[in-house]
Order: C-alpha cells, then structure tokens, then sequence
C-alpha cells in the first residue's frame, strides 16, 4: 500500500491570481512530484463550506467550478494514483465526526485559533456549532483515508496537531484503529513547497491579494476579463523611490510584480531581479508585466472552457465509489470499537 498524501480544496466562488500562484499551482506540482510513489487524496470539502454564512445558491457551482480550476491548471486526470472526491458524497466523513465528537473536549476545541478569530466578531447565537466543531470534521476528513501527510499551510498546523491528538487518544483507548499522521515538522520536511509565497494587493501591496477585497482594483480574478486585467497591472500601486528593486519592506508593490512576473514566466527569481533591478522606470517593467498576466488569463480561459466536464465527472464519480470503500472501513473500525458493531 502507498502512502497517502492528502488535502482539502476549498471551493471558493471566485478565484484570484494570488489563490492561483500560492495555492493552486503548488498542489498540481505535488501532483507531478509525488502521483508515481504516492496515493494523492485532492476533496472538495463542501461539508466545510458553510460553517460560516454562505450564498448557498452558489455552492453547487463553486463545487464544480474550482474542480475545473484545477483540471486546467494542469491537474493529470489520467493518474490512476490521484483521487478526487466531494465529501459530501462520503456519508463516512459525517458518521465518524460524531463518533470521534464524543471523545473531543470543549476545552480542546475552544483553544483552537481558527475559531476564536472566526467567531470574534459574531454573538453567541450566530455562531454555529458547525464552526466550532470544524475541526473534528477536518480530523475525520484524514483519519478516514489513513493520510500520513497533509499539506497545508501554516494556519491549519493547529488542526493537524488535534487531529493527532484525537488519533492518538482513541488508538490509545481502543487499539490500533487510525492512522496518525506526521507531525508538521515533518510534513514539511517531506513536502519541502514554498508555504510563503503571498500576492499581494495591487493597491495595498502591504495586505495580501484577497478575493473579498471591495476595490476590484486591488486583485486579479481567473475570470477577469484579460485587457482589463493589463489595466490594473499597469495602475498598480508602487512607490517614488524611482529605482526598482527586490524589497519585500520598502518596495512591498515593485516586489510583489516581479514575484508575479517570475511565476507567470516561469522564471527563477534571480533571472527576473537581474534583468530589471537597478532599472529607473517603472512604466517598461509594468507593461511586461501586464502582459505577463494578459496572455496568462488568456491562456488559462482558452483552457478552462475546454476543460472536459464529461471527464471529471467520471473521474470524480469513479474516485467516490473507491474512496467510500476506504472509508467504510475505517469507519467500520471505529465503529467496532467503541461498541456499534
Ligand atoms: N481547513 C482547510 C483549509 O481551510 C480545508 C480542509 C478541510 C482540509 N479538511 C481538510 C485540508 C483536510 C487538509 C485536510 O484550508
């Protein structure tokens, strides 16, 4: 059996240029990097998606739409090591959050950061317990498919970390039920991805490129029109030094289009600083640039609508009647265990 590799893909309804750098393209390179000697578990967790309010008339198209996302941006459908599923077609996911539910403490997940800084700002009455209980879910979600490794970024390191906990504890309870997966140490030693690439906002660049920005402006869609897109480009947001240079703290807007111009290009940093710092007009380099992002919303779109739905669906369909023979018996496992079966 091969060891699996595992990770949720939010289904956002729009999708900027930032989501596509930072966490999009880094997922189809783990893809390339590990599909021979690895499984790869890539879900949707639409389960998840509504913890906080949502416009739910949008879900089911976000679900599909971000899986085109992917299949365009390079996912191998054909992989026969890679597995793409809904968690919501895998009734396991919510049969065994209510078992490991009732070993999970209130104090434990009270401590969680992702919930404190989520429900700050609400009462307690619109918090719901969908939120607070996010990360039994999350820990059902890897517990399931025996994951040894989930790549995630940094803020979801306290969710790995609970997930351990939970595994451990009923393992320890009950015998050898689940696997527990890495520790983030070494998660990250193994998946060795850059988790710091940020784009920032066009025009804020000390924030970070965010799709629920209000100034359309500030961010790059994947459905963006492509010339409008050179246009925000060309007015992005830079500084009067006059003189370009790679400078994350004094040059935050300059920093952030070389970044952008890197990727897009598929240089290495070192060959983009070369060719343009020490330069001392911004309006040549922005224009290179802007039609960097143009021709890759060009691209990306000519792909994206030639993405096969009929293929997905299939490979989709097929990945859920596997996936859910896995999980069952895991879930059989658990069940055993504490007594139901
Ligand atoms: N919580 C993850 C995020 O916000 C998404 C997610 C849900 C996930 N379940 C998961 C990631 C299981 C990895 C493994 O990005």
């Amino acid at each position: 059996m091969k060891d699996v590799i595992l990770t949720g893909l939010r289904a956002n309804s729009e999708l900027t240029l930032g989501n596509y750098l930072g966490g999009i393209l880094p997922m189809i390179e783990m893809q390339q990097k590990f599909a021979k000697t690895h499984q790869i578990n890539m879900f949707v967790p639409d389960l998840h998606s509504f913890t906080t309010p949502i416009d739910h008339s949008q879900l089911q198209a976000s679900i599909f739409n971000n899986l085109k996302v992917y299949a365009a941006a390079g996912l191998d459908l054909d992989n026969p090591n890679t597995f793409i599923y809904r968690q919501s077609y895998i009734p396991a996911h919510s049969e065994l959050t209510w078992i490991l539910d009732c070993f999970t403490g209130m104090g434990e997940l009270s401590r969680m950061t992702q919930f404190k800084d989520k429900s700050a700002s609400l009462s307690k009455e619109s918090i719901s317990v969908g939120l607070f209980n996010y990360p039994v879910l999350m820990t059902t979600d890897i517990l399931l498919y025996n994951a040894k490794y989930v790549p995630v970024g940094e803020d979801q390191f306290q969710h790995l970390e609970i997930t351990r906990d939970i595994a451990e504890r009923m393992n320890k309870k009950f015998g050898q039920i689940f696997v527990v997966p890495e520790n983030t140490a070494k998660q990250t030693a193994f998946i060795n991805r850059d988790q710091g690439l940020r784009i920032r906002s066009l025009t804020n660049p000390e924030k970070k490129m965010s799709k629920s920005d209000e100034n359309p402006k500030s961010k790059i869609l994947l459905t963006d029109d492509p010339q409008q897109a050179h246009k925000k480009i060309m007015s992005a947001t830079t500084d009067n030094i006059g003189q370009i240079n790679y400078d994350w703290q004094n040059q935050p807007g300059i920093t952030n289009l070389l970044t952008i111009l890197a990727y897009l290009t598929n240089q290495d940093l070192e060959q983009v600083k070369t060719k343009y710092c020490g330069q001392t007009q911004y309006g040549e380099f922005k224009k290179d640039v802007a039609t960097a992002v143009q021709t890759f919303l060009e691209d990306f779109q000519t792909k994206l609508a030639k993405v096969d739905e009929q293929k997905l669906l299939a490979k989709l369909e097929q990945s859920e009647i596997e996936m859910n023979k896995i999980a069952n018996q895991t879930l059989l496992r658990a069940q055993k265990a504490v007594g139901l079966r």
